[in-house]
């Protein structure tokens, strides 16, 4: 088997305090390239956590995190900046990753400078590359944040991390705060991108319809456990372990089929557009 792109191994995380959260325990999760991968559970259960530990913001007590096969606690130096950089998170509030003050044509330049690219026109023309990558209209490139609804900050958030070239995405609850129609097209979105540049997801999710018609594989966690993970419609299917049938037993609508995700391209096309 190919190595993947990330390998989560005997991951546990703990937070200092009195006493020590032991927030994550013994992890293990793979993720292909160009596959989305679901993370789902309750509040508390450490899906975060596994998130800050991949992209390097929280040390792990115990075990590895690699990238490509190469560990990413032995990094030093370029290599490391390099390894960071192809990692990228897009949280639940688009307001976290936008700077209120700066128009979303300078929020989309800075990580372009950040990368060393000095030539205005070579900015110029990435940016509104970057901007139809995620169906964003030109013409809102002189505005600020403030001035768009949340499905548009989500996608110029989505266009900031695709500007560092990563070729994993976390996405943490990225489209809990959108409203339902909103959701389904920024997913859409997350497909298509996946599609388009063989980007790998990190899916962290309470919304298991959402999961469902979104990733590939799913991992159910409780308590800092992986308790079971598999392919997404295995699992959700015929679920081994009694509280993901729970889980299930919470979203009615999964036995309905739930929302159609290929129904909702149709909106990719226009919620981007100038409101
Ligand atoms: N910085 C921190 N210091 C101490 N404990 C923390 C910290 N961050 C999270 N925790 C604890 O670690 C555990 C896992 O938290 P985490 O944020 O990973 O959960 P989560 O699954 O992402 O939850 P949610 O769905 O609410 O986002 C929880 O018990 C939480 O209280
Ligand atoms: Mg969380």
């Amino acid at each position: 088997m190919s190595v993947p792109l990330l390998s989560v191994q005997d991951l546990s995380v703990v937070y200092p305090g009195s006493p020590p959260v032991r927030a994550v325990e013994g992890c293990s999760l793979a993720i292909g390239r160009g596959e989305i991968f679901a993370l789902v559970g309750e509040s508390g259960s450490g899906k975060s956590t596994v998130a800050r530990a991949v992209a390097g913001l929280v040390r792990p007590a115990q075990g590895q995190i690699l990238l490509d096969g190469v560990p990413l606690e032995g990094l030093r130096g370029a290599a490391a900046k390099t390894a960071r950089r192809r990692i990228q998170m897009v949280f639940q509030d688009p307001d976290a990753s936008l700077n209120p003050y700066h128009r979303i044509g300078t929020s989309l330049a800075e990580p372009l400078r950040v990368r060393g690219i000095k030539d205005k026109a070579a900015i110029e023309a990435r940016v509104s590359e970057l901007l139809a990558m995620v169906r964003i209209d030109r013409a809102l490139l002189d505005r600020r944040p403030r001035e768009l609804s949340g499905g548009q900050k989500q996608r110029v958030a989505i266009a900031r991390a695709l500007a560092m070239e990563p070729e994993l995405l976390i996405a943490d609850e990225a489209l809990s705060a959108l409203d339902v129609s909103t959701q389904a097209a920024v997913g859409a979105l997350l497909r298509e991108l996946r599609d388009r540049l063989s980007l790998s997801i990190l899916f962290i999710s309470h919304d298991l319809l959402m999961v469902r018609h979104l990733a590939d594989r799913v991992a159910i966690m409780r308590g800092g456990q992986i308790l079971e993970q598999g392919v997404c419609g295995a699992v959700l299917d015929a679920p081994a372990h009694r509280y993901t049938r729970l889980l299930l037993d919470a979203t009615p609508d999964l036995a309905r089929g739930g929302i159609d995700l290929d129904a909702e391209e149709a909106l990719l096309d226009t919620e981007g557009d100038v409101a």
